[in-house]
Parts: structure tokens; C-alpha cells; sequence
């Protein structure tokens, strides 16, 4: 199973399927991470924040592939801003992730009600991607305006966004906000994930894959929902990162590549948006937001 690449803004080749490793719990993500690459895959998406970056290197070690064949992603947790902190989180994902560099690095979240912190961080990471020990750096969560603070503060462009994308909230207007900046987008949760919601009533939760229309496409496609999506995703140019413990689902959600969505069926995906995300906003998220109850 061959998966496409998307090549970044500083010339690094990225996978554009990867596997999410959110929830994982850490005591399965070495058989789960060494599932997807006996499946084929070959991007791993962690965070420090997820606590199976161990697991994600010993899965990677058991797999026995030539690191040079993986790209692997982490975040930096906004617990760890600013520049010794960064420092300390950075040496720390590298050592439970058992490598002596990462394929990408993101911001996790934009912390405007910390931003000068975010801004240090982000200049370390160039530094420490100009020494050879980051191939590439970029930001999860920014909106459009907090990317042009964050390049108009710093001079450095992110070579991907990674935020909330799927059918229920498309967020196409930061996607071209992204393209016209040269920035990848990155779905997180692209099947929906582990949120759901309803634009009416937040006590009748949607699930994605449910949905009638995807049941249809998918028979009609002779397809799961989860690879309707995935194939709708692929089609507007995304990387996505969906996320499984199962080595079937695992299977699936890389097999995209014997069909193609019609401008029709693309369509009644888009049409699907309801500008609700799941997860929080970005101009809110904070450590204040965290510690604080959630309704
Ligand atoms: N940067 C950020 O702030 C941020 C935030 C959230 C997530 N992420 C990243 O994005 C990744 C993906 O997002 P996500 O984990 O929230 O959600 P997701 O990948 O959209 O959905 C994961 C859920 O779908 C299920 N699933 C997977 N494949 C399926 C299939 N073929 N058919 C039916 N169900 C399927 C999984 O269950 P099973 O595991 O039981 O199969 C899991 O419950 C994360 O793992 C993480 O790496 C980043």
C-alpha cells in the first residue's frame, strides 16, 4: 500500500495519511503503532499532552523500519512555553519517542492570553529545526489571524496548520486561508472523532459516520462511511490523521486509493458542514480554560 506525500513549504516530504494516537491508552500504543506500520502506514501523530510518546517509540522499535522511512509528528504542550521550558518538553518527546529528531513539531495550541510565550516557543523550534533536530515545524488550532500574528511577530511561516476538519465543520475559509499562505492543512479528527454534537441540542449528539447520506455513499461506492470521508478529505488536498486501535479500521482507513468521489458526491459532503466544532476554540484554550469546569 503506496500513500500519497504532500511536500511541505521547506521542501520536507509528508505522508498525507498518518496515525492519530489521541486516546490511545498508553499501555496499547506500541501494538497499535506497530500494527499501522505493519498495515503500511508511515506518519505517526503524537502529543506530549497524550502521554504515549513512549509507547509510540517502542512501537516504532518493534516494527523494526529504518526510522529514515517514518515521519513522526509530536506537540508541545502549552504547559511547556516558553524557551527553557520548550527546551526541556523538546529533549523529553525525543527521548520517550526513542529518536534523535522529529519530522514535525507543533505548537498544540495558539494560547493567545499567553502569546508572548507561544512566540518564544515558536522561535526556539526554528532554532532547534535549524540544527538539524526538527525537519519541519509547524502550529495546531491558529486561525487565520493568530497565523498572521504569529508570522508578522516572528518572520516564520508554519508549514502546517493541523485544526478540527470534517464534513460537520469544514472550515474552508481557514483552509484557503492556509493555502494562500503556502500552509498545509491538517484534519484532526477527520472522521469526527471522539466529539459530537448537534447544531439544536447538545443532549442529541450526532455521530458522523451515522449519517444517512454517508450510509449511501457508501453503499453506492461499495465503501465504508469512515472511507467516504477519508476519500472526500484526500480529494480537497488535506493530510489527515485518523485515529484507531484496530488493525481492521487501520486497514481501512489507508485503502482510498481503488475509487474517487464525483464532484456530485463531494458535494453532498460539503454540504454536510454546520460551522459547529467539537473541540474548544482556539482564541480560548488555555491552561485557565483546562483547570476550569466544563458544562
Ligand atoms: N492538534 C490537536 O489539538 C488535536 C486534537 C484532537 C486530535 N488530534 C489528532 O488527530 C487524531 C485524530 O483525531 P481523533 O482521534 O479525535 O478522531 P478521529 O480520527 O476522527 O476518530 C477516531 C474515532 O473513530 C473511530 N474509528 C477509526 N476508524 C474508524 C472506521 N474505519 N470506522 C469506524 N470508526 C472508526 C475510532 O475508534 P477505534 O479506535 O475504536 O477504532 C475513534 O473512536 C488524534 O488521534 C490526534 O492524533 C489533534
Amino acid at each position: 500500500m503506496s500513500i500519497p506525500t504532500i511536500t511541505l513549504n521547506n521542501g520536507v516530504v509528508m505522508p498525507q495519511i498518518g496515525l492519530g494516537v489521541y486516546l490511545t491508552p498508553a499501555e496499547q500504543t506500541a501494538a497499535a503503532v506497530a500494527s499501522a506500520l505493519a498495515a503500511g502506514y508511515r506518519h505517526i501523530d503524537t502529543a506530549a499532552a497524550y502521554g504515549n510518546e513512549a509507547g509510540v517509540g517502542q512501537g516504532i522499535a518493534q516494527s523494526g523500519i529504518d526510522r529514515a522511512e517514518l515521519f513522526v509528528t509530536t506537540k508541545l504542550w502549552i504547559a511547556d512555553y516558553g524557551r527553557e521550558a520548550t527546551q526541556r518538553a523538546f529533549e523529553d518527546s525525543l527521548q520517550k519517542l526513542g529518536t534523535d529528531y522529529l519530522d514535525l513539531y507543533l505548537l498544540h495550541w495558539p494560547t493567545p492570553s499567553n502569546f508572548e510565550a507561544t512566540m518564544a516557543s515558536w522561535q526556539l523550534m526554528e532554532e532547534l529545526r535549524a540544527h538539524g533536530r526538527i525537519r519541519a515545524i509547524g502550529v495546531c488550532n491558529f486561525t487565520a489571524e493568530q497565523i498572521d500574528t504569529l508570522i508578522a511577530r516572528t518572520g516564520i511561516v508554519p508549514t502546517v496548520n493541523q485544526v478540527e476538519l470534517h464534513p460537520l465543520f469544514s472550515q474552508t475559509g481557514l483552509q484557503a486561508a492556509n493555502q494562500a499562505r503556502n500552509i498545509v492543512t491538517e484534519a484532526w479528527s477527520p472522521l469526527g472523532g471522539v466529539y459530537t454534537n448537534h447544531p439544536a441540542d447538545p443532549n442529541q449528539p450526532i455521530r458522523l459516520l451515522d449519517l444517512p447520506q454517508l450510509k449511501e455513499l457508501a453503499a453506492q461506492y461499495n465503501k465504508s462511511p469512515a472511507q467516504i470521508v477519508l476519500r472526500w478529505h484526500l480529494q480537497h488536498g488535506r493530510v489527515v490523521i485518523p485515529k484507531s486501535v484496530h488493525a481492521a479500521r487501520m486497514a481501512e482507513n489507508i485503502d482510498l486509493f481503488d475509487f474517487t468521489l464525483s464532484d456530485q458526491h463531494m458535494a453532498v459532503l460539503n454540504a454536510l458542514n454546520q460551522d459547529q466544532r467539537g473541540g474548544p476554540h482556539p482564541d480560548q484554550f488555555d491552561m485557565d480554560f483546562l483547570a476550569a469546569p466544563q458544562s
